[in-house]
């Protein structure tokens, strides 16, 4: 039977663990072949011989984000390797907490850096494949505290809410040549960015979201799922939040 991604090629940034990884295996067990964009070269080839196994093609891309040239050159093999772009997933994130008065310099501009000017550097490369075949969906992983903000994490609010912005005015720009852009706003999901926060801040958030849990990685991977689909064609310049309610 034909699956849903079939011959279609997907890149997806951060995809060596947590969310980027289900969002990587779902789309590769609907057909599409992932490229895999991470810093950690043995954790992307981990994840690309486990896309393999499901009978699609993996390519482990070892990059940083944050280099514009390193991601021009990324997506160019990408391109050599797989003779097309149709799908890009900006996942790749940090956090570097600290209140406003304490933050770092480096903090601040580290997380803007890998959150925010990353996003736009493989939107920016992969754009111009996209453009030139009229067809492509980009999706932004953006934050429930891009939405609110959050005491602790101006960096990080401050680069998702950028991510919003982006995620519109690129929408916009694109959709005269039929693609989308949408962006996913995560509540608090249980992986490794999550793990290490103090039992009593796990108990203050979960306090604060009416479905009483954590969401998973395959929770998130099911909504960017149907959005990159073309059950979602007519769909573009949207946040859909996947946040058990914590903010409505
Ligand atoms: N976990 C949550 O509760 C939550 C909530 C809202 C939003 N998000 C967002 O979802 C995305 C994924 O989060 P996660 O929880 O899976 O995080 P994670 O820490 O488990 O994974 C992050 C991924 O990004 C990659 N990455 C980080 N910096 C990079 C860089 N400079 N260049 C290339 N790759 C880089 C890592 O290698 C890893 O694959 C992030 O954008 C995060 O901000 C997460």
């Amino acid at each position: 039977m034909d699956k849903v991604f079939n011959g279609q090629v997907a890149l997806v940034t951060g995809g060596s663990r947590g969310i980027g990884r289900s969002i990587a295996l779902s789309l590769a067990s609907d057909g599409a072949d992932v490229a895999i964009l991470a810093r950690n070269q043995e954790r992307c080839q981990r994840v690309a011989a486990e896309i393999e196994q499901l009978g699609v093609r993996a390519l482990a891309l070892s990059v940083e984000v944050a280099d514009y040239a390193q991601v021009e050159q990324a997506v160019k093999q990408l391109i050599g390797q797989f003779g097309r772009l149709d799908i890009l997933v900006n996942n790749a994130g940090i956090t570097r907490d600290g209140l406003l008065i304490r933050m770092s310099k480096p903090d601040w501009d580290e997380v803007l850096a890998v959150n925010l000017s990353g996003a736009f550097n493989l939107t920016r490369c992969a754009a111009r494949h996209m453009l030139k075949a009229r067809k492509g969906k980009i999706l932004n992983i953006t934050s429930v505290v891009g939405l609110t903000g959050n005491s602790g994490q101006a960096n990080y609010a401050a680069a998702k809410a950028g991510i919003i912005g982006l995620t519109k005015t690129v929408a916009q720009e694109l959709a005269p040549r039929g693609i989308t852009v949408n962006a996913i706003a995560p509540g608090f999901i249980a992986t490794d960015m999550t793990k290490g926060l103090s039992t009593e801040v796990k108990e203050q958030i979960l306090n604060r979201i009416p479905l009483a849990r954590f969401g998973t990685a395959e929770e998130v991977a099911a909504a960017a799922k149907f959005l990159l689909s073309p059950a979602a064609d007519y769909i573009t310049g949207q946040v859909i939040s996947v946040n058990g309610g914590m903010y409505m």
